[in-house]
């Protein structure tokens, strides 16, 4: 089996974050989102893997390059965001007629893909597609599905949802699939939807299984779920100390190769405090990730996201917050006194 992580989009509910950082890229616990789905198919066996690339294809390929994977992986230009199945339509080549476990590279799956893998494999469906139940089935594919835990259907996004299950992201399919995408026109939103394409299979009767997932799933889509996928690894990271601890600890901390944590700091976890970074007279509370090189000084921050190289200095208390590369956040202390920014575009400030 061979892989399909789609790592494209403009992700524009993430501005202004996007405006300079590809989405998939956007670290949770200090590693892109994407490398989670990369490494879940390793995990499951597959040696093969192309990534999908739109914006910033300079950046995706370089970050994932500069990482160690075991397993032959390369890209895929996509021009513009035309669709989930019209990226089939142009990796049909590399894909060449075998099955293939496609993963949007914005979701985040606790207990990854082995399971179902090996279920497909076994099977003789000619697909196979992960489903989580969901609040807020209007904003998702949604699957209906018989007594034998095939699907049936499956509609986008529905205005009256028939059911809440979520079609997730994470896809394994056999080669009827290449036909498929070639034969449905785009949708409303002028994209090649993949739940159309899904649904093509279905109508000619061809078995689509469904997965259930194991533990929890995330879309990161928004800042709030990058805050939320960020609790949901941190709780479960481990907590080697690599760099420097010399103030006080509780619960889970992972500190990793030359980051110095000064005397006078506390760090409760979970909470990860990147390579090299600096963290003085600060508290660093539950659930924050601190990425490398940043410097933290006399801050509280807890429950955020801070990336590579950002300096907080005097910042006061701050919560919740995705702090961008090499932002920095420090008080005021010359008159006029008040609050003093300098925003991108479509920033987001609560103060
Ligand atoms: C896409 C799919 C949708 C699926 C969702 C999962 O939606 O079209 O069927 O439920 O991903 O995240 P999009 O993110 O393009 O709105």
């Amino acid at each position: 089996m061979k892989g399909l992580v789609l790592s494209g989009g403009y992700g524009t509910r993430l501005r202004p974050l996007t405006y300079s950082q590809q989405k998939q890229l956007i670290p949770v616990a200090n590693k892109p989102v994407l490398f989670y789905a990369i490494q879940d198919m390793i995990d499951a066996g597959i040696k093969e893997i192309y990534v999908i690339v739109g914006p910033n294809k300079e950046q995706v390929m370089e970050t994932v390059r500069g990482a160690k994977w075991d397993a032959k992986i390369d890209f895929i230009y996509q021009d513009e965001p035309r669709g989930l199945a019209h990226t089939i339509r142009i990796a049909k080549e590399k894909l060449k007629g075998d099955s293939f476990a496609m993963y949007l590279g914005d979701n985040i799956l606790r207990g990854g893909i082995v399971k179902a893998v090996r279920e497909f494999e076994k099977s003789k469906c000619e697909a196979s597609v992960m489903l989580c139940p969901v609040p807020n089935p209007h904003e998702f594919g949604i699957a209906t599905l018989n007594r034998k835990g095939e699907i049936v259907k499956v509609v986008e996004k529905p205005k009256l949802p028939p059911t809440n299950l979520a079609v997730i992201g994470i896809y394994l399919f056999r080669p009827a699939i290449f036909k498929a995408v070639e034969e449905i026109k785009p949708s409303w939103r002028n994209q090649l939807e993949i739940t159309d394409a899904i649904q093509w299979l279905i109508d000619k009767g061809y078995k689509v299984k469904s997965a259930k997932v194991d533990g929890w799933w995330k879309d990161t889509g928004k800042p709030d779920d990058i805050l939320h996928a960020n609790r949901l690894v941190l709780d479960e990271i481990e907590a080697p100390v690599s760099g420097v601890m010399g103030g006080s600890i509780s619960g889970r901390v992972k500190i990793e190769e030359g980051a110095h944590v000064d005397e006078s700091s506390t760090i409760r976890g979970p909470a990860v405090i990147g390579k090299g970074a600096k963290v003085s007279c600060s508290y660093i509370g539950p659930y924050t990730s601190i990425g490398n090189g940043c410097e933290i000084t006399n801050t509280e921050i807890s429950d955020s996201v801070v990336m590579d190289g950002a300096k907080l200095e005097n910042a006061g208390k701050i919560v919740e917050s995705l702090i961008g590369k090499g932002a920095k956040v420090s008080a005021n202390n010359a008159h006029p006194h008040g609050h003093k920014m300098i925003l991108g575009d479509n920033s987001e400030v609560k103060l």
